[in-house]
């Protein structure tokens, strides 16, 4: 499978401060790649970079095969952006932003206007065109950006936290709309915090923190390979007696108000801590998930 865009040592430093710290990725030309990561990880600075909107420090970053850099308009040109700030015109209507738009992937008015008004029966917001944008509600406004990200039929699209404020039925919406988009064979590349979206999108996903990539790998594969097979959450009872209790059964971690023990064998587990000397007060078995993975790697703590 070809690469559609390809890091090696790739870096971007904002004065001292090193953001991204020589990365090294692929991502495959009609695949979903996804970037997980904490607040601060790095993602949206790499995917400025991917975009051509933000220069590279160092190490080198190719995109169509092209190096990446913000005069790199051909690039551009076959690349739709749906970035974490939306960057829309709030005083001009739903439709005259997706034909301003237009016209920088070459389109006339005439052509931005039909391929708006099919991008908007798209996204489910053929009944706003002619609002103007600060009448829009958050999430009105975050599917019109993923309109306007589709106006110039890109070959890549990369969205940064697409669905990032979306009610559930829009996040559904968005999901659906970007399999078949993935399926017509557009590559796609997406940072988000919804580990479910990562799981259901993605068919590879790295996972960042303070600039570095920790991991990567299919999410079926990072779960297998990183978390196990079962989570057993428990509920009232010490991270260190748990630990001592179920010994080489699982890993432990604490969640909160609530520990999760990651294993191959929760019916052990659980037996074992209801037959202890402290009982939990409530233990769930499920499945180990991606969220499971992210947390285990990054850890439990806030960034700053
Ligand atoms: N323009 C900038 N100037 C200086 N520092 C910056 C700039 N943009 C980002 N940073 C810093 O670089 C680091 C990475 O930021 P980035 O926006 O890439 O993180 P992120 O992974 O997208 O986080 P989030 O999940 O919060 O969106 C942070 O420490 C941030 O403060
Ligand atoms: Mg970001």
């Amino acid at each position: 499978m070809a690469s559609i865009v390809t890091a090696r040592r790739l870096q971007k430093r904002y004065g001292r401060f090193e953001a991204v710290r020589s990365i090294d990725f692929d991502v495959e030309e009609g695949r979903c790649f996804a970037f997980l990561g904490p607040n601060g990880a790095g993602k949206s600075s790499t995917i400025r970079m991917i975009c051509c909107q933000s220069p590279i420090s160092s190490g080198t970053l190719t995109v169509f095969g092209e190096p990446a850099d913000p005069h790199a308009i051909r690039i551009k040109r076959q690349m739709g952006v749906v970035a974490q700030e939306d960057y829309l015109d709030r005083e001009l209507t739903v439709e005259e932003n997706l034909v301003l738009h237009g016209r920088f992937y070459g389109l006339s008015g005439g052509e931005a206007r039909e391929r708006g008004r099919e991008l908007l029966t798209f996204m489910q917001l053929d009944t706003k065109s002619h609002n103007r944008v600060k009448e829009l509600s958050g999430g009105m406004r975050r599917r019109l950006v993923i309109a306007r990200g589709l106006i110039g039929r890109p070959r890549l699209l990369v969205l940064d936290e697409p669905t990032t404020g979306l009610d559930p039925q829009a996040r559904l919406l968005v999901w659906t709309r970007l399999r078949e988009l993935r399926q017509s064979g557009v590559t796609l590349i997406v940072t988000t915090h919804y580990m479910e979206e990562a799981a259901r999108l993605a068919d590879h996903v790295v996972v960042m923190d303070q600039g570095r990539i920790l991991e990567a790998g299919s999410p079926s594969e990072l779960v297998e390979r990183i978390a196990g097979r079962e989570a057993v959450d428990v509920w009232g009872l010490d991270e260190a007696v748990v630990t001592n209790h179920i010994g080489s059964l699982g890993r432990v971690q604490a969640r909160g108000d609530s520990l999760a023990v990651l294993t191959n064998r929760a019916e052990a587990v659980v037996n074992l801590l209801n037959t202890g000397p402290m009982r939990p007060e409530r233990m769930q078995v499920r499945p180990a998930s991606l969220e499971d993975v992210f947390l285990l790697l990054t850890g439990k703590d806030l960034r700053e």
